[in-house]
């Protein structure tokens, strides 16, 4: 993947193309970024947008089959798609772990999580929950959609967030 990056990176260098690559360059050019950092960039938004989409228009296209009655009513009243696509992510959601490790003690009602301890987030059994979600395990596109996913505002946001971590390590 670093060698494919490594070519493309030469080949926007000669030829700039006006896409995000050609734009890290710029950037590096103006002494903020090293190759290395636009390579990691690359990687980190093919792995983290590309999975994730497509696996949400398989899982997506799968549980509509799965569910004619589903299917149908999404072709028959096509205006609630941005709600039926939050909960096709609730219900079959790309991403089903994420991990986090403390940085500082906190409780979570009865438990006491430790500074430094590593903990994994189950995402798809959190959109699943029975306390937070009626009927979790039913398809629903007219539901409230608002599960554990992730939504066009946050990619942004996620990528924004995790910058200045990445330039000072
Ligand atoms: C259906 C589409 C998507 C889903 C379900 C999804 C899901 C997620 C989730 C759950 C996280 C948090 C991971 C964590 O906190 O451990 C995350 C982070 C992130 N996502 Fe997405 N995502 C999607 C699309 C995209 C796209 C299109 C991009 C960029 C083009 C993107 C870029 C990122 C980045 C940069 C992060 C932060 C990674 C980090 O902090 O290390 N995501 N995404």
């Amino acid at each position: 993947m670093n060698l494919y990056f490594r070519e493309a990176i030469k080949e926007r260098r000669a030829r700039p193309k006006g896409d995000l690559t050609s734009l890290l360059i710029a950037v590096e050019e103006d002494d903020q970024l090293t190759e290395e950092e636009i390579i990691a960039n690359c990687s980190l938004l093919l792995s983290a947008g590309h999975e994730t989409t497509t696996n949400l228009i398989g899982n997506g296209l799968l549980s509509l089959l799965k569910h004619p009655d589903q299917l149908r009513h999404v072709i028959e009243k096509p205006d609630i798609m941005q709600s039926a696509v939050e909960e096709l992510l609730r219900f079959d959601c790309p991403v089903q772990l994420a991990p986090r490790a403390f940085i500082a003690e906190i409780r979570l009602g009865e438990v006491s999580i430790p500074t430094g301890q590593r903990v994994t987030l189950m995402l798809g059994a959190a959109n699943r929950d029975g306390e937070r979600f009626n009927d979790p395990d039913r398809l629903n596109l007219n539901a409230d959609p608002t599960g554990i996913s992730h939504s066009a505002s946050t990619v942004i946001f996620a990528w924004a967030r995790s910058w200045p971590v990445w330039k000072r390590s």
